[in-house]
């Protein structure tokens, strides 16, 4: 369409107000940006407060029950709001808008628009639509949609670190795992536009990106794999710091070790879920590794990179996980020594593998057992990391004024470590030596090198 017929033709938001609230994992909070984008094009306009919105839309997670649970809770808050202000557009978006379709839009629960992950450019039509009466459905899933050329608007306020999305979907059907079910088939951004994307990023100002992905390790664009991605986007500059998440231990490759090892300013944390120690329950959740093939991985990161931080995800109280499975668990996180971990509570999701054919057989009480160990040895595990770094220098990407004083800046370690250290004349977006004097389980305490 030329800039002529587009200026002719009405803009469907046209000065209305538009609020996004954002439940589940970064691939959401990058999404919300494009939806932004999308609605903006439309000429709404993006409000920060929910009590002066005339769209409110919720981006959504079905990882576990509990995460649909608190939507729900919000959706009764919201028939409340409509009840006090009539014309309001309440719509659901994301995950559970794909799982829960027709729940969502059945009786009166006060849910306007419903759109999957793969409909957002829609939007603006599905929101036209509920404001003329009907309601605005769009679930469906495609093989293509990657939202490539759609510039997201940057709701993040430090200015200094951005999400850059570079694929959808997931493949692999981990046998407890909603999410190739509500983001459909795995497809690839082109480099090209990703490339661009930080060039702009890093032209307005940003510092670090992070490329996301449900398993980036199998980003591929034609001849693009994602050791190549992550070199293109690593040589916008030696001053931008790029981190990538999540990676597959069944995809990491040697090729990508070499890459991160070879260029400095790729950050020195891969966060690698495990989600179990136990070959026996790997199996069972369809993870394609074992624990060898998970520590030989472990043990090669460590000899490219001896100084990387690794992260990791795990799951207590998987169908049929014995005492010795999760005693194997807990070896696996000794043998490692994870720098931190999401640790989760088995939750059985509805039309996935484990739901149709695996019992949720372990009882509530002991899954909640085994992961306030999990919890406690990570705890130990972290607070021990924290203490080797007290004494040493490390280069911190200065983010913001530490909500605790404001006095004092937080940033992180390549190692993606927080670090709070005297402001001075620092400020979000500079780089500090700092040596670190102090930590807590969570964070370090760091005094500034150089002066300033
Ligand atoms: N794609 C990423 C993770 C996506 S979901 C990966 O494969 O690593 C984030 C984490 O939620 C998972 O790593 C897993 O630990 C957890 N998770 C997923 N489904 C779950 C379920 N049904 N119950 C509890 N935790 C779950
Ligand atoms: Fe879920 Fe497994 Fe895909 Fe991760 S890799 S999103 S855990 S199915
Ligand atoms: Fe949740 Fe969907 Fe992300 S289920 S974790 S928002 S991919």
């Amino acid at each position: 369409m030329n800039i002529a017929t587009n200026r002719l033709r009405p803009l469907t938001g046209a000065g209305r107000r538009l609020f996004i609230e954002t439940y589940g994992c970064q691939m959401n909070a990058g999404d919300t940006e494009i939806v932004v984008s999308i609605m903006q094009r439309e000429g709404y306009v993006y409000t920060e407060r929910i009590d002066e919105a005339d769209v409110i839309l919720i981006n959504t997670c079905s990882i576990r029950d509990n995460a649909e649970q608190r939507i729900w809770g919000r959706l009764s808050e919201m028939r409340r709001l409509r009840r006090e202000r009539p014309g309001l557009i309440v719509g659901v978006i994301g995950c559970m808008a794909e799982r829960l379709r027709e729940q969502l839009t059945e009786g009166d629960r006060g849910v306007d628009v419903v759109a999957g992950p793969d409909a957002y450019r829609d939007l603006p039509r599905l929101v036209r639509s509920a404001e003329a009466g009907a309601k605005g459905v769009n679930v469906l899933l495609s093989q293509e949609e990657t939202y490539a050329e759609i510039a997201p608007v940057r709701l993040d306020r430090n200015g200094v670190c951005a999400f850059v999305s570079i694929m959808r979907g997931c493949n692999n059907f981990c046998s407890y795992c909603v999410v190739p079910y509500t983001r459909g088939v795995e497809r690839s951004r082109d480099p090209e536009t990703i490339v661009a994307e930080v060039e702009t990023l890093f032209a307005n100002g940003y510092r670090e990106v992070t490329l996301l992905g449900q398993n980036v390790n199998s980003y591929r664009f034609g001849e693009v794999d994602f050791p190549e991605l992550l070199r293109r986007t690593a040589s916008v500059s030696p001053q931008l710091r790029v981190r990538f998440a999540t990676s597959h231990p069944k995809d990491m490759s040697d090729r990508l070790l070499e890459t991160m090892a070879s260029m400095p300013n790729i950050c020195r944390a891969i966060h690698l879920p495990a989600q179990s120690g136990a070959s026996t329950m790997l199996r069972r959740m369809n993870r394609k590794y074992d624990r060898e093939w998970y520590l030989g991985r472990i043990a090669a990161i460590r000899r490219y990179m001896p100084d990387c931080a690794i992260t990791t995800d795990l799951i207590a109280g998987f169908s049929g996980e014995t005492a010795e499975e999760h005693e194997a668990t807990l070896s696996l996180m000794r043998e490692v020594g994870y720098e931190s971990a999401f640790m989760f509570k088995y939750s059985e999701r509805p039309g996935t593998f484990a739901q149709r054919h695996m019992p949720d057989d372990v009882p509530d009480a002991v899954k909640s057992a085994r992961l306030t160990e999990i919890i406690a040895l990570q705890g130990e595990l972290s607070l021990a990391s924290n203490r080797r770094d007290v004494g040493r220098e490390f280069e911190v990407l200065a983010e913001s004024v530490s909500h605790k004083r404001d006095d004092q800046l937080a940033g992180r370690t390549s190692q993606n470590k927080v670090v709070v250290f005297d402001r001075r004349d620092w400020r979000p977006g500079d780089y500090v030596r700092v040596r670190i004097t102090g930590c807590t389980p969570v964070t370090l305490i760091g005094e500034p090198i150089d002066n300033r």
